[in-house]
């Protein structure tokens, strides 16, 4: 049997009950996996390459400039030794209204497993972010 070279990564996302990363992935129309959101769920395993895509969390807390900014959830999944070695790239969503914490999730996945922050999206994106996340998307895993 002849492998199919796949035009794009898995996304791996997480979205909270608000949903906003839940749209954009819906309307990337990619294939997508989701991290659970509660603690009892069974927890996501993967075995492919694959993007994260995560919103920002808890950014201006107070609490130390990025404290929280990445979801609880995220975090459980990264620490997952497997998981975490098949990670190639990582997609951030925030709100600007966050000011210096917009995205900050992207930039710390990006510096603690060493992979490229490839895109940065408000809430659950414009026509646009769609257009540009997957041509690029694309473009990029075949450069992989
Ligand atoms: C309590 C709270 C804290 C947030 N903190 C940040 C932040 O620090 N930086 C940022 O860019 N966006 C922040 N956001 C915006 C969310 O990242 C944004 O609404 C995102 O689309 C939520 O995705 P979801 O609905 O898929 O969970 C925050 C939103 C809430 C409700």
């Amino acid at each position: 049997m002849t492998a199919v070279a796949t035009q794009a990564p898995l996304l791996v996302y997480f979205s909270s009950i608000s949903g906003n990363t839940a749209r954009f992935i819906e309307k990337l129309g990619l294939r997508a996996a989701r991290i659970p959101l509660h603690a009892t769920d069974a927890a996501l395993t993967v075995d492919e390459p694959f993007v994260l895509v995560t919103p920002t969390y808890g950014g201006g807390q107070g609490r130390g400039e990025e404290k929280g900014a990445v979801p609880k959830q995220v975090i459980r999944f990264l620490n997952e030794e497997r998981n975490r070695a098949l990670i190639r790239g990582v997609i951030s969503a925030g709100n600007t209204n966050f000011g210096e914490h917009f995205c900050i999730a992207g930039e710390i996945i990006s510096r603690k497993c060493n992979v490229p922050h490839l895109y940065r999206l408000e809430v659950f994106g414009t026509p646009e972010d769609v257009d540009r996340v997957s041509d690029g998307l694309e473009r990029w895993w075949k450069l992989q």
